[in-house]
């Protein structure tokens, strides 16, 4: 597996299409040049993928009701998903992974509906810590949703 940018846009809207599995929003990101496509590749086939936000104010862009403040060297993940018939052989770790080496020094944040188990626990088990939760409506029903960090120790210019 390697991580390419920006590779192969059609493929990601089919993952999209495919394996949203009614938890992933807002398919525009993935043609808008405001958000990057990180692309899990094998064999020159895109078989997951990861659309940053790469700027702090993604709680205001995205209209979250949160009660914390996000520091300015922040970056948001807007989707994740793993191509259908894919799952659970490391495409979301490895992209998350790619994420802690090439940002570093930033705070990732991830949001998580209270109701997508497989999600919850891939971000419990690559590091990342509830900070604050919320309701939102993104479709028709107020669903509750975890503001997740990445919970790692070696950043530089750390703030709370
Ligand atoms: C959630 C999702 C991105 C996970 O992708 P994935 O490539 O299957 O995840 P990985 O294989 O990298 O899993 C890494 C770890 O996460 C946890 N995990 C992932 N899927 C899990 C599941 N179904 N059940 C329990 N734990 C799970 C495990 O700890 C796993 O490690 P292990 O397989 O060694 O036990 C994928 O299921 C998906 O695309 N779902 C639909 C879209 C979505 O909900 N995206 C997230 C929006 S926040």
């Amino acid at each position: 597996m390697e991580i390419k940018k920006n590779y192969k846009i059609n493929e990601i809207l089919k993952i999209f299409d495919e394996n949203n599995q009614g938890f992933v929003y807002d398919k525009n990101s993935i043609t808008n040049d405001e958000f990057i496509k990180y692309v899990c590749v094998e064999n020159q086939k895109p078989i997951g993928y990861l659309v940053l936000y790469p700027k702090s104010d993604f709680a205001i862009k995205d209209k979250y009701d949160i009660k914390i403040k996000i520091p300015n060297n922040s970056i948001y993940i807007w989707h994740l998903i793993t191509k259908k018939g894919y799952e659970r052989k490391g495409v979301a770790k490895t992209l998350i992974n790619y994420l802690k080496t090439k940002y570093s020094n930033y705070n990732i944040y991830s949001i998580v509906d209270k109701n997508n188990y497989k999600s919850q626990e891939l971000h419990k088990a690559l590091g990342f810590v509830i900070v604050d939760t919320f309701k939102k409506a993104y479709k028709d029903t107020l669903d509750t949703y975890d503001l997740v960090k990445l919970s790692v120790n070696n950043l530089k210019n750390f703030n709370f």
